[in-house]
């Protein structure tokens, strides 16, 4: 039986990184093999791709270029491999990103994205994503206690308003795939609402 492929999206600030190992541990716990990876990144080319682009000044069709670029890579040795064994991957952000941050925020031409994700993974899609909303000013908020911005990290709240209409445009979309989680509230709720969105996958 091929496993579970799930994904965790929202703006940056959102705290969806700090739920991901808890709830792995949860589904290993319940007899599960997990996969914890992220994008960009989750092999060793695909990381290299990360450093740049979250590094490196460049216009909006090269950044969308190289996150597809990563994805493939972490598609072909890492995601559909562990996927054909049965095992389940969560995986911090998919392409749900790229239309978020690089159509939505950058402005990026959403119809070329579907072409580059048809390209990419074809009929791999997520199983269910779960996306951590909240106002950009809330998760600029939580940021600011953090290290040092990235690149997409240093841009204003109009970005971030732009990508979170970006993640709501595609929770409309796909409504049985994206479930929202309201990550203003406070942590514990919000590692509640998530344990609710997977016991109702099973
Ligand atoms: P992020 O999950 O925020 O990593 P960290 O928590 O370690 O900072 O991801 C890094 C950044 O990459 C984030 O600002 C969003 C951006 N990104 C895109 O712009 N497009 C994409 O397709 C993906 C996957 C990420």
């Amino acid at each position: 039986m091929p496993g579970r492929f799930i994904t965790f999206e929202g703006i940056d600030g959102a705290g969806k990184s700090s739920h991901i190992e808890p709830l792995a541990a949860r589904l290993r716990a319940a007899g599960h093999t997990v996969l914890v990876t992220r994008e960009p990144g989750g092999t060793p080319l695909a990381e290299r791709l990360r450093e740049m682009l979250l590094h490196t000044p460049m216009d909006g069709l090269t950044e969308a270029l190289l996150v597809f670029a990563a994805r493939r890579n972490h598609v072909q040795q890492v995601i559909a491999p562990a996927l054909a064994r049965g095992d389940t991957v969560l995986c911090d952000r998919f392409t749900d990103a790229t239309f978020a941050y690089q159509g939505a925020g950058r402005g990026f031409d959403v119809a070329q994205l579907t072409a580059l994700e048809s390209w990419v993974h074809g009929d791999l899609q997520p199983d269910l994503t779960l996306w951590f909303d909240l106002p950009a000013e809330l998760a600029a908020q939580r940021l600011s206690a953090a290290r040092a911005p990235d690149r997409f990290e240093q841009q204003d709240g109009t970005f971030f308003e732009r990508v979170r209409s970006g993640y709501l445009a595609r929770a409309e979309a796909f409504p049985q795939r994206i479930r929202r989680i309201d990550a203003a509230a406070d942590r514990d709720s919000v590692g509640r609402q998530v344990m609710a969105v997977l016991e109702r996958l099973r």
